[in-house]
């Protein structure tokens, strides 16, 4: 991968205030009060990812001006509150930043030639923007992804509700591999053979950055767990052990009615929010862990401290809901996306960077790369009109289908029993047909894609125009 520089390190204020006017004016366009931002500089660290050795050249966030040392830190918006941040590019490529899952402005969705400029080292942007739903969100670059992304580019967003009830504690989980060596550095971000199926895994497992972290919760409490797979890869079953879990809110939207958390699928950009009640006993461990596979692991626990607060699980409630619109499904139009394997068409390079295979197609298209020049969108939406997507899994693989800027509802389904809540990210399990809801109610060109980053990479990519 190329060091690609437009132009040397912009140093002092000047230069810097001057490449962040675009964005600023971008949200003023918009009629967006932008408080004063938050810094986020996307930054080179090294970081101690197993017990026994050091990983250099990791990417993470920080807060402010200065050096970020470990998982990027968690971002607290408010619902219904404007929220501004001003993304410094201190690594050595370009980048930008995706906020997944929020139903936010198009110029503020992080996504190169498509939505804003790319950000080059030693530049700036300003997003800001009002986020309308709350929940549990996260926010990774939209450039490069499989090295950003598999070098420590994925942090949590949480979107707070005045209206929550208020539980005991609350803990934020990012759940992500990494691909290390024997002695903690990077190996190759991806083999092409798994590329071409279900793709590649890590080799450090982590919650927080962290092999297996020990948490602590009040005995006896009710804690609250946000937890997301940003893994560019992993798909988790999730379950707990020692404890009863109520599953609260999936992909940032509360359940109509929470259930029992038993073995749960979440993909790469999806997210889980439990409710766990605490054992009486002081000491007592819970643990939250991944059960897919022939090889289970522990994710997390969590040990009770303190007097039992004697807390009942029945007193959870469902949360309120986030204002996602109804599709109409009298007057809806049917799209039919098919999900394909492909080995034709070879990527056109890309200052985000091409892993240089084809493996996938949409509607047999295989996206082509980053370009400012992309393929068709899939479909042109009209504002305001509802559609029902007509997904079809031709493979025999399951794939994470996000979809940028609008959250939809899976109507019906081939392999499902349970609905979930509106989403913006559809697990497709192999050969799944599934209809989704959706009112196209943000204008811009929105993306679709894989989750699975090497499936998004190879061509399982395309676009929505909704104007
Ligand atoms: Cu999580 Cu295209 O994004
Ligand atoms: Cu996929």
């Amino acid at each position: 991968m190329p060091i690609i520089s437009r132009r040397t390190l912009l140093k002092g204020s000047a230069a810097v205030a001057a490449s962040f006017s675009l964005g600023a004016g971008l949200a003023a366009r918009n009629g967006i009060a932008a408080p004063t931002p938050v810094l986020v500089k996307a930054q080179f660290t090294k970081a101690r990812l197993t017990t026994d050795s050091i990983t250099k050249k990791v990417m993470t966030y920080g807060l402010g001006d200065g050096m970020a040392t470990g998982v990027p830190p968690v971002l607290r918006m408010k619902k219904g509150e404007p929220f501004a941040a001003r993304l410094l590019n201190a690594l050595d490529e370009p980048t930008t930043i995706h906020w997944h899952g929020m139903r936010i402005v198009n110029s503020m969705d992080g996504v190169p030639e498509m939505t804003q400029p790319y950000v080059y080292p030693g530049d700036g942007f300003d997003y800001a923007f009002t986020p309308p739903d709350a929940g549990t969100f996260w926010y990774h670059p939209h450039c490069n992804t499989l090295t950003q992304m598999g070098r420590g580019l994925t942090g949590m967003i949480v979107v707070e509700n005045p209206d929550d009830p208020v539980f005991d504690t609350e803990i934020v989980l990012n759940l992500r591999d990494w691909r290390l060596g024997k002695g903690g550095e990077f190996l190759a971000p991806f083999k092409p053979r798994d590329a071409a199926r279900g793709g590649t895994y890590g080799t450090v497992r982590t919650a927080n950055w962290q092999q297996e972290p020990m948490h602590q919760a009040p005995a006896g409490g009710l804690v609250r767990i946000r937890l997301a797979a940003t893994d560019v890869t992993r798909i988790y079953t999730l379950g707990i052990e020692g404890a009863a879990a109520m599953v609260v809110a999936l992909d940032g939207n509360p359940v109509e009615a929470p259930f029992p958390l038993e073995r749960l699928d979440f993909g790469p950009g999806q997210r889980v929010e439990l409710v766990v009640r605490m054992p009486d006993d002081e000491g007592t461990i819970v643990r939250l862990g991944n059960f897919r596979g022939s090889n289970p692991f522990t994710i997390a626990s969590i040990t009770a401290t303190g007097q039992s607060l004697k807390r009942d699980i029945r007193d959870v409630r469902p949360l309120p809901a986030n204002p996602i619109a109804e599709a109409d499904l009298s007057t809806a139009e049917r799209i039919p996306l098919d999900f394909t394997a492909t080995a034709e068409h070879a990527p056109s390079p890309s200052i985000c960077g091409t892993i240089g295979y084809t493996f996938w197609a949409i509607n047999k298209v295989p996206w082509p790369g980053d370009t400012a020049d992309p393929v068709a969108p899939l479909s042109d939406l009209k504002l305001g009109k509802s559609y029902i997507l007509q997904m079809r899994n031709r493979t025999p693989h399951a794939h994470p289908i996000h979809l940028h800027g609008m959250t939809f509802r899976i109507l019906k389904s081939n392999t499902r029993t349970i609905l979930p809540p509106p989403t913006d990210t559809i697990l497709l399990q192999p050969d799944e047909q599934a209809e989704l809801g959706l009112v196209a109610d943000n204008p811009g060109d929105w993306l679709l894609h894989c989750h699975i980053i090497e499936h998004q990479k190879t061509g399982m990519t395309g676009y929505f125009r909704v104007a």
